[in-house]
């Protein structure tokens, strides 16, 4: 008996090794955790139980059979994040660089299949160079069995993946699949192409860090949602965007304890809007001191920065804020702004987390960089996510809600379930001067009475009272009591349910 036993000990610190000890010393000296390494900081200490750890490749081509090491670069298994099950692969670079082969995508797979069933979230780490080459087809099947499965998972269960290091080729694909790409500055980059291939193709020359590193895919690209320093910083974010998140698309979001008062008074909150209607100030402020304890994990941070999404608590249960932000483009909606946004309440609505919106928002970016962009189709991906979306909706109006973006940004009219505004709200078709300088051109050489025109328009349109006459906003409040009505609307809406018509699926302008 103590011989088998030994020979597992054995087989296991070999697999453990993966591509051995030079290849882990050289992954270190690039400032990478080794993949065992990233999954134990990730994981409740002492919860990940590895599956597959023996399983080799089975190529014999270019001297394959004479190279096989266990594990065939990717960890998978399961273990929890704070006490909640969690499936996890992380690509081993020290292992054939990471590549993809046809059992390492069955390991995949395997883990996929699982989450599915078991409803639990899955977390992909990456680190690797794309499709083993000495496999071919073999490896591109794998990688279409991959993808397969992100689709049918997308939805049903959040799936999370993380960049930290190369992901090329064939790997980026299953990321763009899934809910969210966190990526670590400076060692992790995505592309669909290399450097070198792009300098044969289109004569440019380019950095792999020029084409797709992390700060190109947080401000250019959108394609991530977040980067991180380092690895145990990504990893231990990763911890607490989970605490966020639903395990399933049924479970409800998770509840934590919180000693926030559900009525806590913000009386800051009264001088937050200045007078001057030209004026930022920081939507983070007031969403800060809405949501639970400040605790807000904001998505998508430096792309689009005029729109603010992410994810908080109220009363310790899981919300999604959308917000415009004064202090960028006067919180204006474009093109880049919307589809962020669209993107967003999509989730959340997949997995019944409530939205609250924070309305200031002066009307969509006019100019033919915008019209040419798309934004007619772009600006109708937030309003149709917004119309589509079930989930209880609270919004708050605090300053500007003009022209069509008053109706974008979760109106009454697209199935708002509370419209509060607050006294500073202007409810208008557009801004004052706007108004004024299309309705009275004949009187534009006149700047006496066009100034009277634009306080006669002010003062009808710029409040929140026309709306209110007409139910379109539901209360108008005093902001320091907004975290109190918001959770009190939240728990009134708790058994929310309404039924979208029955549709294979909706047609939503991509
Ligand atoms: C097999 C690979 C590999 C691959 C790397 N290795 N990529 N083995 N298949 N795709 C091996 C290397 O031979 C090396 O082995 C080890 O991994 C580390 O690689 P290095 O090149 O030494 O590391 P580094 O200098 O850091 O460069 C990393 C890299 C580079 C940028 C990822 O390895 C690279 O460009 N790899 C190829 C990328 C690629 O073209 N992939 C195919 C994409 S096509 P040793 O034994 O020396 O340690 C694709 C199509 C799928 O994916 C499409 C599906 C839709």
């Amino acid at each position: 008996m103590t011989n088998v036993l030994d020979e597992l000990e054995r087989r296991r610190a070999v697999a453990r090794l993966g591509g051995g000890q030079a290849r882990i010393e050289a992954q270190h000296k690039r400032g990478k955790l080794t993949a065992r390494e990233r999954i134990e900081l990730l994981m409740d200490e002492g919860s990940f139980e590895e599956f597959d750890m023996y399983v080799e490749h089975r190529s014999t081509d270019f001297g394959m059979e004479k190279t096989k090491i266990p594990g065939d670069g990717v960890v998978t298994g399961w273990g929890t994040i704070n006490g909640r099950v969690v499936y996890v692969f992380g690509k081993d670079f020290t292992v054939f660089g990471g590549s993809l082969s046809e059992t390492h995508a069955k390991k995949i797979t395997k883990i996929q299949d699982m989450a599915l069933q078991n409803r639990a979230p899955i977390i992909g780490l990456f680190d690797a160079g794309g499709a083993r080459i000495q496999e071919g087809v073999a490896a591109l099947g794998g990688y279409g069995e991959v993808f397969l499965r992100n689709v049918l998972a997308s939805g049903v269960i959040p799936q999370i993946s993380v960049i930290m290091g190369p992901c090329a080729g064939g790997d980026v694909y299953s990321p763009a699949m899934t809910d969210f790409i966190f990526m670590v500055k400076d060692t992790s980059y995505m592309f669909v192409t290399g450097p070198d291939v792009v300098k044969t193709v289109t004569n440019e020359t380019v950095t792999a860090e020029e084409l797709g590193g992390a700060k190109v895919h947080t401000t250019k690209s959108s394609i991530a949602d977040r980067a991180y320093e380092n690895d145990v910083e990504t990893l231990l974010q990763m911890r607490r965007l989970m605490d966020f998140l639903p395990a399933n698309n049924k479970s409800g979001v998770p509840v934590l304890p919180t000693r926030d008062p559900a009525d806590r008074i913000e009386m800051s909150l009264d001088t937050l809007v200045p007078a001057n209607p030209n004026q930022p100030y920081d939507i983070k402020e007031l969403i800060l001191k809405v949501v639970d304890e400040a605790d807000f994990f904001e998505i998508q941070d430096t792309f689009a920065r005029n729109i603010v999404t992410g994810f908080a608590r109220m009363e310790g249960r899981t919300v999604g804020i959308v917000a415009n932000q004064p202090m960028v483009l006067a919180g204006v909606l474009d093109s880049d702004a919307s589809r962020k946004a669209a993107r967003f309440v999509r989730f959340c609505d997949c997995f019944e987390i409530p939205i609250i919106t924070f309305v200031d928002v002066p009307g969509f970016l006019p100019g033919t960089a915008q019209e040419y962009g798309g934004l007619i189709k772009h600006g109708a991906k937030l309003l149709f996510a917004y119309s589509e979306a079930t989930v209880p909706k609270i919004t708050v109006i605090t300053r500007k809600a003009y022209g069509g973006a008053y109706d974008v940004m979760s109106s009454k009219h697209i199935r708002g379930d509370v419209n509060y505004a607050w006294p500073s709200a202007e409810i208008a078709v557009m801004g004052a001067k706007g108004a004024v300088e299309i309705l009275y051109r004949a009187e534009l050489g006149d700047p006496e009475k066009i100034k009277a025109r634009i306080d006669e328009y002010q003062k009808a349109f710029a409040n929140p009272f026309v709306a209110a006459e007409r139910g379109y906003i539901d209360e108008v409040i005093m902001p320091h009591g907004t975290r109190r009505r918001i959770c009190r609307s939240l728990n009134m809406l708790q058994n929310k349910s309404v039924q979208n018509p029955w549709k294979k699926h909706d047609n939503i302008p991509l």
